[in-house]
């Protein structure tokens, strides 16, 4: 590609993506596709010669548009939000035009001091005096915070695990699934992950978490990490962090909270009671690619003792050594992988173009949003809201599993709005999940009015 044609198609694709975040998608939010029908539209074998910029950017349109789930259009209200912005897609082109890896200090120093000083704004901003480094996502960051626990208290990496007791961690049953798979990464077993039992508002019952440790300490074995939750995947429950922590210190077990969600809403002073206990731990998670505008993947993941981390991930092979090792860090030694992206860019853009008070003022429009649709449905005949929502997802259901069930479909279907489920106590729920970036008081509307046609249909 010649430097006039990368000029073109770039500022086509600039054009393109500026319109998209305007406007959305100006067809269904999801897509009603059928699985293996694009990849039919697809030639059998990659082109032998180059293709126009022209042709490829009309297959974009044509082909990878209506084969995607829009996840930052308005509509979408899924899972948990994934939201972009103009200042991390800038900060991230920046980042690829670079072309760096910065698995060092010395193979990128401005990547190493950008990340370190990024992670230093952050963590002031939501109260955290922490040194921190960006993993890609929560899953990678809890396995992380596992095998440095895991090194605290054996020597796993040097000895495997043929011999010595078995390690048990616990997390409440509604935590993320990705502890489980860091426990089965670290080859530690399922056998040895606890799910402490909820209470009525979905936070860990920390009565129970004391007996099970107790127990498991009278059959010898070795309690040594515990998950707590800011913000649970299904209903945004969360644990007693504060007293969990002292149950942490008590038997010397290594405390991580995951507040993968829900840590952005800590930028805001009224919703500081989310980081009451956070200190006490050992491992802190958020990930800014979920609901602060820096896009996938960004995970900001803060640790009291860095030293621990290293000492489980650190491997210094000779091509590795630099001059500089010693007097600085190496981010290569706080990760699972070697080569790393340079994402410090895009969060420096975002908190840099925004303002820490530029992004409070888009969380509090949802916070007010989330309160606002909480009221619709308590209002809505047949509708029942599910628990008080404290953070930006509201659960609801129709009282029985089936119909209820029925009425997502019907509302997906439309393609005008997309939620997904989750099953709390037996109940099906359906999960309306705000933070959309370009989401407003008229997208709402929309949503109600969607919501609305689709329960008079029914
Ligand atoms: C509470 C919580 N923890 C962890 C994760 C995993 O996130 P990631 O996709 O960054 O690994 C999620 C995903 O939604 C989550 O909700």
């Amino acid at each position: 590609m010649d430097k006039q044609s990368f000029r073109q198609m770039g500022y086509e694709i600039i054009d393109w993506i500026a319109d998209y975040m305007e406007s959305g998608y100006d067809g269904p939010v999801n897509p009603p596709v059928k699985p293996g029908a694009m990849r039919a539209q697809l030639p059998k074998s990659a082109p032998e010669q180059p293709e126009s910029p022209a042709q490829i950017m009309a297959d974009f349109k044509s082909m990878i548009l209506p084969n995607t789930l829009h996840w930052n259009d308005p509509r979408f209200y899924g899972y948990f939000p994934c939201n972009h912005s103009g200042p991390a897609i800038l900060g991230d082109l920046l980042g690829n035009g670079l072309g760096v890896n910065a698995m060092s200090w010395a193979t990128c120093p401005s990547a190493t001091e950008l990340e370190i000083q990024v992670m230093q704004w952050l963590g002031k901003a939501i109260g955290l005096e922490w040194p921190g480094v960006i993993q890609d996502t929560a899953s990678t960051g809890v396995f992380c915070a596992l095998l440095a626990a895991r090194e605290s208290v054996a020597n796993g990496n040097r000895d495997g695990f043929y011999d010595s007791a078995p390690l048990v961690a616990y997390t409440s049953d509604q935590a993320h699934s990705s502890l489980l798979k860091a426990m089965r990464m670290a080859g530690l077993g399922d056998r040895y992950m606890r799910l402490v039992p909820t209470l009525e508002d979905q936070s860990m019952d920390t009565d129970v978490l004391v007996r099970m440790i107790d127990e498991d300490i009278e059959a010898g074995h070795r309690p040594f990490f515990i998950c707590g939750t800011i913000g649970t995947t299904s209903t945004t429950a969360v644990d007693p962090i504060l007293e969990i922590s002292e149950i942490a210190d008590e038997y010397d077990i290594w405390f991580h909270v995951d507040a993968a969600l829900a840590g952005t809403a800590a930028l805001l002073p009224e919703m500081e009671w989310l980081m009451e206990g956070v200190e006490q731990a050992d491992s802190f998670l958020f990930n800014p690619h979920k609901w602060m505008f820096t896009s996938f993947d960004c995970c900001a993941f803060f640790i009291k003792d860095p030293a621990a981390l290293k000492h489980a991930l650190s491997i210094q092979p000779e091509y590795l050594k630099t001059a500089a090792d010693g007097a600085v860090e190496n981010f290569r030694d706080w990760s699972i992988q070697l080569g790393r992206r340079f994402r410090a860019l895009k969060l420096w853009f975002v908190l840099r173009l925004y303002g820490l008070e530029g992004i409070r003022e888009k969380i509090r429009l949802h916070l007010a949003m989330t309160q606002d649709f909480a009221r619709w449905v308590e209002d809505q005949p047949g509708l029942h809201l599910f628990g008080t929502p404290r953070i930006q997802t509201v659960c609801f259901h129709l009282g029985e599993n089936e119909s209820t069930k029925a009425l997502m479909e019907r509302i997906n279907a439309t393609g005008e709005a997309f939620m997904t489920h989750t099953v709390v106590q037996g109940q099906y729920l359906i999960r309306v999940s705000f933070g959309q970036a370009h989401g407003s008081w008229e997208t709402l509307d929309r949503l109600k009015a969607t919501i609305q046609g689709c329960l008079d249909a029914g």
